[in-house]
């Protein structure tokens, strides 16, 4: 695997903001076509099973309104299951939830819960999704994977992203080799997880990596990027409205 590496634009902490005052304020449908013009090959949504950020009908809304795949993060649960079964998404990835968490902390025990996990994929696949698993940079995980019939593994690159120096190398190294190991067998690798503009290009630079999954930097950035804009546009719709007062008058 070679040449272009797709990226996956995860917009949940746009519906993070939005939840916080519980109205329509940021849009993640529209924070998705943003993604979608501006060059994402995938937008990834995680329907948490506290509906912290993405909501149910988050789901339905990106489906109809962007053009790109979408892949629905999920927990492994009956809950969440029959909701991939009923929107269709083109990809599911299972990822191991906790509610006290504050993120997606580490990989999928793909090995431990095999007898969970096997019905369920095979349910998944059936109506044609296509199913990832989330998990550690570990070859007993890729075999379990492959065990499982996983068509993908997204690598868990949160402790290569957490880590400086010399670590940092070996999780790099370890990622690498997972992602050699999987190829090998047949199964595409991705990865995601605490990916910046600083750590990024050793991690893309892996071959055998097919897409990026990247979320709360972009989302964090984008404040940076865009706020200088729509405070100057606030500023010019208020200026407008008092046409004769000058700006920086004191009344
Ligand atoms: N991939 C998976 C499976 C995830 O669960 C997450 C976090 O929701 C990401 C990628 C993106 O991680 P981040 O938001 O740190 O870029």
């Amino acid at each position: 695997m070679s040449g272009h590496l797709r990226l996956g634009v995860n917009i949940d902490h746009v519906a993070t903001i939005r939840n916080a005052r519980g109205g329509v304020y940021p849009d993640p449908i529209r924070a998705a076509l943003v993604a979608q013009e501006a060059g994402a090959d995938g937008i990834t949504a995680h329907l948490r099973e506290d509906r912290r950020h993405i909501i149910d009908e988050d789901i339905g809304h990106l489906i109809g309104a962007i053009s790109l795949p979408l892949n629905m993060e999920m927990a492994a649960t009956e809950e969440m299951v029959e909701i991939a079964l009923r929107h269709r998404p083109h990809a599911a990835c299972i990822v191991p939830e906790r509610r006290e968490e504050v993120t997606t902390e580490g990989g999928l025990n793909a090995a431990g819960l095999h007898n969970n996990l096997k019905p369920l994929i095979t349910r998944l696949k059936d109506v044609g999704i296509r199913v990832s698993l989330f998990i550690e940079p570990d070859p007993r995980q890729i075999e379990a994977a492959l065990s499982l019939g996983a068509p993908v593994v997204e690598l868990h690159t949160g402790k290569y992203a957490h880590s400086e120096g010399e670590d940092r190398a070996v999780e790099l190294r370890r990622i690498a080799d997972a992602a050699a190991l999987a190829a090998k067998n047949g199964i595409e690798a991705h990865a995601g997880h605490g990916l910046t503009f600083d750590n990024v290009a050793p991690i893309a630079a892996i071959p055998q990596i097919a897409e990026l999954n990247i979320g709360h930097f972009l989302i964090a950035e984008a404040i940076f990027d865009g706020l200088g804009p729509v405070v100057q546009r606030m500023r010019a719709l208020m200026d407008a409205s008092r046409p004769s007062t000058g700006s920086g008058s004191v009344g």
